[in-house]
């Protein structure tokens, strides 16, 4: 797959710059105002009764804030935080033996959790319930089953795919919370504070136009803003400007509502090819020369909730929005101006 600067996901340049972005406390930590409430009740109260906090759950698409806030979870409860993820537990040993390093009332971070093995799921059952570990001594009739006891801990799970988590594990997190694609106001505070920690300087109305075509996730924007800054200091701007926002991402091809040219040629196919659509998601993909999962978890995602795309039963189809956004006659209108005889 291509890289896209307009990607959730976290590309390999965005590791340096994440570390020193992110919030260390959950009042720096813009935007889900929902999911940030709640947190904040759950971590005060669990505090107070010197309890430690129930499993936390979190799940939403790429670049949102799901590891910046396992962090800042950890950071509020005053306790330590070991971070792992899904695929990287391999054995139920492996869990076994970070279960046992916890220091009483860690967080244990699980980023992709729902690409956990079945027999690591097991041994996290009982842990999260009962705070034990179950292992099986010796082989055959003389096997024995010990139960050891764990100190207690917070578990953060973390998920992009929640549909993909079997429900006994999910069952199991006391607090589940949802991560929200960002407004536009949220994702340009992001920008201002991100523009003040690299010491640049931003007019408002250029922070708005890097968040307006960040796709609602913060990740992108401090992406775009780190290119769109490259623009301005080589014009030797004091200020970054809105006029110069505009022409930076115009040169990265970042169009106003975010999308870039996959994006573009994506929607463009479908109409040149199909007539706008209906059409499955296996021959656009035959048509595009791409992988159907790709199309479906990377691509449509955004078009969908832009609403430049529409499933149907039937396939998917384009938009009059998008027509507009393209600069196309859509085809009703076009219809209407043969029979006007323009
Ligand atoms: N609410 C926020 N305020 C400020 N910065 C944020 C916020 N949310 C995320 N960021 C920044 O966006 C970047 C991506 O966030 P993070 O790594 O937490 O996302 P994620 O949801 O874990 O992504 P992935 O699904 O790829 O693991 C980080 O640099 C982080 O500092
Ligand atoms: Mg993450």
């Amino acid at each position: 797959m291509k890289e896209r600067i307009v990607a959730g996901e976290a590309l390999p340049g965005d590791t340096e710059l994440e570390v020193t972005l992110r919030p260390q406390k959950l009042s720096d930590f813009i935007g889900q105002d929902r999911a940030k409430a709640n947190l904040e009740v759950f971590i005060k109260a669990a505090l107070l009764r010197g309890e430690t906090l129930d499993h936390v759950l979190l799940y939403g698409p790429p670049g949102l804030g799901k590891t910046t806030l396992a962090r800042i979870i950890a950071r509020e409860l005053g306790v330590g935080i070991h971070i792992t993820s899904g695929p990287a537990i391999e054995r139920p040993g492996d869990l076994a033996a970070l279960l046992t390093s916890l220091g009483t009332g860690d967080v244990l971070f699980i980023d992709e959790i729902h690409r956990l093995s079945r027999t690591v799921e097991e041994i996290l059952y009982p842990a999260m319930e009962d705070f034990a570990l179950d292992i099986v001594v010796g082989k055959g009739p003389s096997a024995r089953s010990l139960r050891l006891d764990l100190v207690h801990f917070t578990l953060v799970g973390a998920t992009t795919r929640i549909g993909l988590l079997t429900s006994p594990l999910r069952d199991r997190f006391g607090v589940v919370a949802r991560l929200e694609y960002y407004d536009v106001e949220s994702l340009s505070s992001i920008i201002r504070r991100t523009a003040a920690i690299l010491g640049v300087k931003i007019a408002p109305e250029a922070a708005r136009e890097v968040a307006r075509r960040s796709r609602g996730t913060p990740r992108v924007a401090n992406r775009l803003l780190k290119r769109v800054r490259d623009f301005a200091q080589i014009k030797g701007e004091a200020v970054l400007t809105e006029q110069t926002a505009k022409e930076a991402l115009a040169r990265l091809e970042v169009d106003p509502l975010g999308l870039d040219r996959t994006d573009r040629e994506l929607l463009k196919t479908m109409i040149a090819n199909f007539g706008g659509g209906p059409v499955g998601v296996d021959t656009l993909a035959a048509s595009l020369s791409e992988d159907a999962g790709t199309i479906e978890e990377v691509y449509e995602p955004y078009l969908l909730q832009q609403g430049l795309l529409q499933r149907t039963p039937r396939g998917r189809v384009v938009t009059a929005r998008a027509y507009r956004h393209l600069g196309l006659p859509a085809p009703g209108l076009e219809q209407l101006s043969i029979h006007e005889g323009r």
